[in-house]
């Protein structure tokens, strides 16, 4: 999808989308276009009782007096409210509307509402990555799409008053759609394609954005005592990996690093104790944690943020075999401290343990923050629109709930403490992988905290954002790419030298 800027213009031809604000009259230039039309376009918007409330839009095909295939009017919600993510939800709902409308091109003469703050120039990149994020396919394994089911959109231009701002400040937001589509294609491509190594593997095209990229193989985790991780990969026929990031912006590429660390079970089966069939599909997306954080290095450095980053993430499949590991069985991890798997599906704090806990003897990272679909009660918990943050640092917490709010992917924090760390006692080990029936999101923390040092460190629970099955926003239905907005606003508000 093409992305230009131009000027303001009333185009009279083809697809043009206009904004109106909540209860606010439409602009000039659609009063304009309204006259031509002998009152057309008001009295389509009367009869479809539209305020200009968020969500609502009108379409108008082929306005008598004007040579318009379509005119589009979106409500863009109260004007003081209009920020980024509203301008990104006008551009979102035309692009769902027209993707394959048959139309190849469309224009937007979004005028800002009087009162809102947003610059001209951050409301328009605003509103193209909101096109751009919305306008996401993953088609790669359709052969007998029909035409009419094939995206028709090719070119949106953006009009605005500040052609070289906008076109500057597109920029970075490129940057942070090649992050969050890098990451959507991670989760979308099925388990048969993308296992350990080759998420690694693809992991290696980084390269060309400046991040060193190590990949630790069996071998070498073995070395490192990694058995905790090693443990869950023990059932499958691909080899387990850990993916090393670094990305080095910072003027001193020696300085301490930030570092992201995720989830990248790019099966999970349950293993040994096999979840049930219905729905078991579904955890091709259990490797979106390490999906977000390598969308993350690559939104950073394509951007070329002035800060050390490093992404780790452990890569494994959970599968049942001869060979797999059984409930009962006692691990020891990197840490020393040994754990008793009860439940072989509670795998993903298996795998974060080790990558945690190499995480920090290796980097001495300012911080530590985890991505992972670890836990079901999450979705029970908060639902399918925010995340669960755990967190021993809270000014870490606050800095990412203000980032997810910022970016539209929100994080309600949820309680720790020793009243839940007991639940993970073991009669045999020093802990065990599970807590009981209650608590399932919070004990899974409690287990992650055991890996995890002095360290400011938080623990992002996605299980519930990491895929959607309905379209909503800026997200198709599929892969959310939920994380890396979030990480790249963190770095860039506050680890930017
Ligand atoms: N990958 C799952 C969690 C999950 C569930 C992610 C639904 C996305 C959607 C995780 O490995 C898991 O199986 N967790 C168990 C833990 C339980 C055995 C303590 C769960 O949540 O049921
Ligand atoms: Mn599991
Ligand atoms: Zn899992």
């Amino acid at each position: 999808m093409q992305i230009n800027f131009a000027k303001f213009e009333a185009s009279e031809e083809g697809v043009l989308v206009v904004g109106v604000a909540e209860n606010e009259e439409l602009s000039g230039l659609a009063q304009h276009l309204d006259k031509k039309a002998k009152g057309a376009i008001s009295k389509a918007l009367t009869t479809m009782r539209f305020t200009g409330g968020k969500g609502q839009l009108v379409e108008v095909l082929s306005p008598a007096g004007l040579e318009l295939d379509r005119l589009l009017v979106v409500g863009m919600g109260g004007a003081e409210g209009f920020n980024g993510l509203a301008a990104e939800s006008v551009g979102a709902m035309a692009t769902a509307r027209l993707l394959t409308s048959g139309q190849k091109e469309v224009c937007f003469a979004v005028e800002i509402p009087k009162g809102a703050t947003i610059e001209p120039d951050e409301a328009a990149a605003h509103l193209a990555l909101g096109c751009y994020l919305r306008g996401y396919r993953f088609d790669n394994y359709r052969t007998t799409l029909k035409k009419t089911e094939k995206p028709s959109l090719g070119k949106i231009t953006i009009g605005t008053e500040d052609v070289a701002g906008a076109k500057k400040a597109w920029k970075q937001q490129e940057a942070l759609s090649s992050g969050i589509f890098f990451a959507r294609d991670l989760v979308t491509e099925p388990p048969n394609v993308l296992y350990p190594a080759e998420f690694a593997r693809r992991a290696r095209k980084l390269e060309e954005l400046g991040v060193e990229v190590e990949i630790l193989d069996e071998k070498d985790m073995g070395k490192l005592g990694m058995h905790s991780l090693l443990g869950v990969g023990l059932g499958s026929e691909r080899e387990s990996q850990m993916l090393v990031m670094q990305w080095k912006g910072a003027s001193d590429r020696k300085a301490a690093p930030v570092a992201f660390v995720g989830k990248g079970v790019t099966f999970d089966t349950g293993g040994i104790s096999l979840k049930p069939g219905p729905g078991m599909d579904a955890m091709k997306y259990d490797m979106g944690g390490a999906a977000a954080v390598t969308g993350a290095m690559v939104a950073l450095a394509s951007r070329k943020a002035r800060a050390n980053v490093v992404g780790i993430c452990g890569l494994v499949e959970n599968m049942p075999d001869g060979k797999a590991q059984r409930p009962g069985d006692v691990v020891k991890s990197m840490s020393g401290q040994t754990i008793e798997i009860l439940n072989t599906d509670a795998e993903g704090r298996l795998v974060l343990a080790d990558a945690l806990w190499y995480c920090q003897q290796r980097f001495k990272p300012q911080f530590m923050v985890d991505l992972a679909t670890l836990t079901g009660a999450i979705r029970v918990s908060l639902g399918l629109e925010i995340g669960g943050m755990f967190s021993n640092n809270d000014q870490l917490a606050e800095r990412l709930s203000a980032a997810g709010k910022r970016e539209g992917e929100e994080l309600w924090r949820m309680p720790m403490g020793e009243r839940f760390d007991k639940l993970i006692e073991s009669p045999i080990a020093d802990m065990k992988n599970i807590g009981g029936q209650f608590g399932g999101s919070i004990t899974a923390a409690q287990f992650l905290q055991r890996f995890v040092n002095k360290v400011a460190w938080a623990h992002l629970d996605i299980a519930g954002t990491a895929w959607t099955d309905e379209a909503r926003g800026t997200t198709p239905k599929g892969a959310t790419g939920f994380g890396v907005r979030l990480l790249n606003r963190l770095v860039a508000d506050h680890y930017e030298g």
